[in-house]
């Protein structure tokens, strides 16, 4: 089976340039729209057939106006899954804990702490339940994958960081900022990669994570408080590199299926409800 690349782009990535035989595609789902019509075409590629068929979600919709808790998770996920995606990539801006993750840096994300509360985190529980693990919630082929196309791309890049998925819309207080730092071990904090990694689990679908540092939160002594007139300055740059990445990302190799890591094949003992009561 062809694999294909699905990229939720953050705030900051509302398109993707570059793209042959682009369109813009509206797509329903049983969950409702997703956050905007989603952009397919052909990117990259070496050799005789050409680019890569790839398929682009802006997350906030063009315009910015889905807040992280009113994003439609599930319907952008299984938009992404109908449209043949078989690998998701996101790339989305977020604070930094630590020192040495700067801003401008990107993190190849490798764990999740979730502190949302007010998502819809699940496609399964009325009638079908099912418990898939996401002990390893990010998969790892993609994430070399990412890590080896961040690189091509020239962008500071850091392998693995435990990022703390908070509800917001406000960032985080002082206190509750050095608490996830020096307490529960945060590398880095953002509001909208929860739920959707465990819905691609779900869905059976490859996903991983890179975090775009605009900021250092509201633990930095020599920074203050997190403003988002910081933000917006640093998400020019690290928009014209997430392009960059996305593009090495399509030029290299195809990879086959099935997934090593077995995201592909979640579900295969996580259904608990009989067959003949789905
Ligand atoms: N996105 C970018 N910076 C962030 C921060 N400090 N907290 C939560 N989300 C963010």
């Amino acid at each position: 089976m062809q694999r294909m690349i699905g990229v939720i782009g953050g705030s900051g990535v509302y398109d993707m340039e570059g793209l042959e035989q682009a369109e813009w595609q509206a797509v329903e789902t049983p969950w409702g729209a997703p956050s905007d019509e989603i952009l397919t075409g052909r990117l990259g590629g070496r050799g005789r057939l050409g680019g890569r068929p790839i398929a682009f979600l802006p997350r906030h919709g063009r315009g910015h106006v889905h807040s992280p808790t009113d994003v439609p998770y599930r319907a952008n996920i299984d938009a992404l899954k109908r449209l043949g995606c078989t690998d998701i990539l996101s790339v989305s801006a977020c604070g930094s804990f630590r020192q040495e993750l700067a801003p401008g840096d990107f993190v190849i994300v490798s764990d999740f702490i979730d502190r949302t509360v007010a998502r819809e985190k699940s496609f399964f529980g009325a009638g079908c339940v099912a418990h898939v693990s996401v002990a390893h919630p990010i998969c790892g082929r993609l994430g070399d994958m990412a890590e080896a196309a961040a690189r091509t791309a020239g962008v500071t890049c850091h392998r693995g960081g435990t990022y703390l998925a908070m509800e917001g819309p406000q960032f985080s207080s002082m206190a509750e900022s050095k608490m996830y730092r020096e307490a529960w071990g945060a590398d880095v904090i953002g509001m909208t990669n929860m739920p959707e990694a465990k819905l691609a689990r779900e869905a059976e679908l490859c996903y991983a994570s890179v975090a775009m540092i605009t900021d250092y939160d509201s633990w930095h002594p020599e920074h203050g408080s997190v403003q988002i007139t910081e933000i917006i300055a640093t998400l020019q740059a690290n928009a014209d590199n997430a392009r960059s990445l996305v593009r090495a990302l399509a030029d290299q190799e195809a990879e086959a299926s099935p997934c090593p890591h077995g995201c592909d094949r979640a579900l295969e003992h996580a259904i608990l409800t009989a067959p003949d009561r789905r």
